[in-house]
């Protein structure tokens, strides 16, 4: 029985991750370490937690006297680090949080790795892995439209949370020269899907168009961002978890380019329908507020690499992508109530009230 320590696994992706690997792989038993701050809940997981290779740990990457302890007690197979203050716009408002979760926390877990592996390390089968999940945004933008990031393309990040997870990257790859540490990376563009935490564009539209809230539309809306269905992040993954070649980049992406406006006129048309409104209705609610501080304009992935040499492809279409959010959301007016409920309001009339 192999050990995976997945961090971060009660967020919005780490959830589907550890889905995913408690259910496909009965042979590993899946370590989910997490804060919970505002964005895990153990809600996302309530379908596995019963499993009995699912195991829970609350507890903070940046304690490194704690993440020390952790390997020191448990003979960790691999790990897929997940565990990051993720919202652009909090790392505006917030930058510091961004450096300690992201470079801090990211350090202690190469740091505690390296020791406690030390006695695999440099050896050709590779035994163990560190799997870092990173983001696209480490490239900075695109303002050519024939332009795309690729693995080898040069790292400009241009808000403090793409800076802060370049900075990881950075460290992982010196944990692979200096060290030895076998690692593996991907830079993932923008997942949707269900469990998505409702600060993100777009489950903070349908919660909105559901409680007939305005739509806060960032500048002119023609922001693009290459959109990936969250379930094929994480079997992406799992694919490059188990034949990623050790000390390799891979970049993910669906091939799925959207300017915001399009976008959020394509999900007012969705939840007219689905709400039974009249159509149209929604998009009156679309309200252009200030743009984001050093917004962004593109962001797409050439994920030739990864569908070439590990043959992974996303396997969705995005309407269906879509209307499956969509659905989850409907149906899990719940979950949404729970999100949104307390700290979510303070956070939303700081982020919106004055833009
Ligand atoms: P999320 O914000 O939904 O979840 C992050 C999780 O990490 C939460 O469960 C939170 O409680 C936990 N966490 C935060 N700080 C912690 C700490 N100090 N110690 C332990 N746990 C802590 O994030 P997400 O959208 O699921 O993203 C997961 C990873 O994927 C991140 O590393 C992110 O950079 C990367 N990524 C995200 C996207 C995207 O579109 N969401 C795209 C590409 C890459
Ligand atoms: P977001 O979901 O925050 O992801 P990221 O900034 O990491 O790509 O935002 C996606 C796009 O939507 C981005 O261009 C900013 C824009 N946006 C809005 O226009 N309004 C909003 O309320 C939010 C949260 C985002």
């Amino acid at each position: 029985m192999k050990k995976i320590l997945v961090t971060g696994g009660a967020g919005f992706i780490g959830s589907h991750v550890v889905r995913r690997f408690t259910t496909q792989y009965p042979e590993y038993q899946i370590y989910n370490l997490d804060a919970l701050t505002y964005a895990g809940n153990l809600e996302n997981l309530s379908d596995v937690e019963q499993l009995n290779n699912y195991h829970f740990v609350k507890g903070d990457i940046t304690d490194a006297v704690f993440i020390d302890q952790l390997f020191q007690e448990n003979d960790f197979y691999g790990v897929i680090h997940l565990a990051a203050e993720s919202h652009v716009d909090r790392s505006i408002s917030d930058p510091l949080s961004f450096v300690m979760t992201n470079v801090v926390g990211t350090a202690n877990l190469l740091n505690a790795a390296r020791k406690a592996w030390k006695d695999d390390l440099g050896k050709s089968d590779a035994p163990r892995l560190f799997y870092h999940v990173s983001t696209d945004e480490v490239y900075g933008e695109l303002h050519d439209p024939n332009d795309f990031f690729l693995e080898t393309t040069k790292y400009d990040p241009r808000s403090p949370y793409s800076a802060s997870k370049a900075s990881s990257d950075h460290f992982v790859r010196a944990y692979h020269a200096t060290y030895k540490l076998p690692v593996v990376i991907s830079n993932c563009s923008n997942n949707y899907g269900p469990n998505h935490f409702p600060e993100k564009l777009i489950p903070l539209m349908i919660h909105n168009i559901i409680q007939n809230k305005p739509l806060p539309v960032y500048g002119k809306g023609e922001n693009v961002r290459d959109w990936l269905f969250v379930e094929d992040h994480a079997r992406a993954i799992d694919v490059i978890f188990h034949k990623g070649v050790v000390g390799e980049t891979y970049n993910i992406g669906g091939h799925n380019e959207w300017k915001n406006l399009d976008l959020v006129f394509l999900l007012c048309k969705t939840m007219d329908e689905k709400l039974g409104r009249e159509a149209g209705t929604s998009e009156k609610l679309i309200t252009y507020v200030t743009d984001r501080a050093g917004h962004d304009l593109r962001y797409a992935i050439d994920a030739t690499k990864l569908k070439n040499e590990l043959g992974w492809e996303p396997s969705l279409q995005f309407a269906e992508g879509l209307e499956r959010t969509v659905d989850w959301y409907l149906a899990n007016e719940a979950w949404l109530e729970n999100v949104t409920s307390g700290a979510y309001q303070k956070y939303y009339e700081g982020m919106y009230a004055a833009r």
